[in-house]
């Protein structure tokens, strides 16, 4: 929870108390089974695992989440063991069940070899959250260590071929435990396992819509701003939208002031949208602060991506500084308003990463003062991103502001890829090894590494991986899909970002995005990158990457294959692009390469 002062501190009199509580031990799919507790309609919130029992009693039911350590490691996460003994239902997923079986007297062991991906679950007894569900399942599985013995009172209610314990059960004492992921979309039965446990075991009632919270939240506004005003940066994207829109309907448009910062770094008619969407909610006091200029000019020159990065970060922590002094919104009479969501309010291990790539944005000294001294008012902290796009409908705010997909901060200038010198593409190990670098991430670190094109599209998406994990000086596989001088004639040129190369990725962009949003294939991914790269012939010198992606949370992707129609279509209109010489399809999955190229 937030400190004293923000809308949190309100949260006794305004907001729902859980009924269901999930113990975060770690896992990146701890949001998920928040999430998906929600959508079967009962209020879910996410605590630390440590979290004492006495501090549970009231709630319906407990999910213990997955998680990467292993329960005999030295400081793995663990959970008061009084949670098991006070009469609360308990379901512990994947890590989860091993804590219940260490903690209760089972065994829990590494496994001969991992489970990971689909598996087929054999229910051999369909009691408590199985009830109902028989014969062979398909379930998602992500597991090393394994339950070898349950605990005295456990039955074991499904196995699968690997895994001798992928679900038990103490039916008296109201435990369970899963191997399995029931909140991935994977697991067959996945919704049927959580609503048994929601609704037969723990009792749950339905009292969770996030619509239905609008005017809960406005009132939650209200106390916080207490008679002062509200100030918001917003960038256009869908949260801090929702956010200001809230405001305005709970203060009015007098109290609510914004500013929008153009870094001319932002994609063919971004500015000119997010103009059109704060007129048309009933914005009258919301500037765009143009700062192209200034961005461009500092960037003049530099190659390296974490250059970039620092470079747009200190700006904007500049001109925001600039703004706030100018307009004295640091004076007492203001609060700063923030489009923050509730994953990014609790501290956990999956998320150590997402903090870091976004500091810039809100460590501003200036706001910073206002967040110690409680001035802050975030109106959707309670919510996941899916609840506020709901709220964003509910309050009619145009889809294609809410449908989006999520874009960075530093916006093109990661998607601009720059080159220090002129060097010829080289033939290597049947294919291409493309003359410039872009960002992976192997194990947990970065690598900056060569790009390997093949000349074809594969049908084979195992290729790119078997090709990384072989060849040590590559991150990222691409295939050639159209160009217009075959690819050993290409070669990189000395390219930094200029208004030229800016306006050229400007315009491919849209194009593919178009086309995307027109096909329908833009609902079916996570986000489509379009990257532009210092590589070519004299009169076409850029060449484009495609990267559509498919993603939970931005932490791992998949390379996605876009229907063949479509991909013609762009390679088509790409062609036609003045500048642009070769049409690569990025194929490679997080791990090892990143989203962006950088
Ligand atoms: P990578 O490239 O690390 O990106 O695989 C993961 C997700 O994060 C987005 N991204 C950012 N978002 N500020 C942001 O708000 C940033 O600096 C930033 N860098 C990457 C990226 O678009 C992808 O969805």
């Amino acid at each position: 929870m937030k400190q004293a002062g923000g809308v949190s501190r309100y949260t006794e009199n305004l907001s729902l108390t859980p009924q269901i509580i999930v113990l975060d031990t770690g896992g990146q799919y701890c949001h998920l089974i928040a999430r998906k507790v929600r959508e079967l309609g009962v209020y879910a919130e996410v605590r630390a695992p440590e979290t004492p029992a006495a501090a549970l009693k009231a709630v319906r039911g407990i999910i213990i989440s997955g998680g990467p350590a292993s329960v005999y490691e030295e400081n793995s996460p663990s959970v008061d063991p009084a949670l098991f003994s006070m009469s609360v239902p308990v379901l512990g997923i994947c890590y989860g069940q091993h804590l219940m079986a260490h903690l209760l007297g089972g065994r829990v062991q590494k496994g001969d070899q991992g489970e990971y991906g689909l598996a087929y679950l054999d229910v051999i007894a369909p009691k408590g959250p199985l009830r109902g569900i028989s014969g062979k399942q398909r379930v998602w599985m992500s597991h090393r260590d394994t339950t070898v013995a349950v605990p005295p009172g456990f039955e074991v209610l499904a196995q699968t071929s690997t895994c001798p314990v992928a679900a038990m059960g103490d039916e008296r004492r109201k435990l369970f435990g899963l191997q399995f992921h029931p909140e991935v979309a994977h697991t067959q039965p996945g919704g049927r396992v959580l609503a048994n446990f929601l609704f037969d075991i723990c009792g749950c009632v339905e009292d969770w819509d996030p619509r239905q919270r609008i005017p809960a939240i406005e009132e939650q506004i209200r106390q916080a701003a207490a008679g002062r005003k509200v100030f918001f940066f917003v960038s256009g994207g869908v949260d801090s939208t929702v956010a200001f829109d809230l405001c305005l309907r709970a203060l009015g448009p007098e109290r609510v002031h914004g500013a929008y910062v153009d870094t001319g770094l932002m994609r063919e008619g971004e500015t000119e949208l997010v103009r059109t969407n704060f007129a048309k909610l009933g914005a009258r006091n919301f500037r765009i602060v143009d700062a192209s200029a200034e961005f461009l000019t500092s960037l003049a020159g530099v190659v390296e991506p974490e250059v970039k990065r620092q470079i747009i970060g200190e700006h904007f922590v500049a001109i925001q500084e600039q703004i706030l002094q100018s307009g004295h919104y640091t004076d007492s009479d203001w609060v700063l308003g923030q489009g923050t969501i509730y994953p990014d309010t609790i501290e956990s291990g999956g998320t150590a990463k997402a903090d870091k790539i976004k500091t810039h944005h809100n460590r501003v000294a200036g706001i910073q003062k206002l967040i110690e001294s409680g001035r802050i008012v975030e109106p959707l902290s309670q919510f996941y991103k899916d609840e506020v796009r709901e709220i964003g409908r509910q309050l009619e705010i145009p889809e294609e502001m809410l449908s989006r997909h999520p874009f960075p901060g530093p916006a093109l200038a990661i998607r601009c890829l720059c080159s220090r010198e002129e060097t010829p593409v080289r033939r290597a190990h049947d294919g291409y090894l493309l003359p410039v670098r872009s960002v992976g991430v192997q194990g947990d670190s970065r690598t900056y590494r060569a790009a390997f094109a093949l000349p074809y599209l594969p049908s084979d998406w195992q290729l790119p991986t078997e090709l990384i994990n072989r060849h040590s000086e590559i991150n990222r596989v691409v295939a050639v899909v159209a160009t217009h001088t075959p690819v050993g004639g290409l070669r990189s040129f000395a390219a930094t970002i200029t208004e030229e190369r800016l306006e050229r990725l400007r315009r491919v962009d849209a194009a593919v995005q178009r086309l995307s949003q027109a096909s329908g294939f833009d609902r079916t991914i996570w986000q489509f990158p379009v990257i532009l790269l210092p590589v070519g012939t004299l009169d076409r010198p850029d060449s484009v990457v495609l990267r559509p992606v498919d993603s939970v949370d931005g932490m791992t992707a998949e390379a996605v294959r876009m229907p063949d129609a479509l991909l013609e279509h762009i390679c088509r209109e790409l062609l036609e692009t003045e500048g642009v010489s070769t049409v690569f399809y990025d194929l490679t999955h997080k791990p090892p390469a990143t989203i962006e190229w950088e």
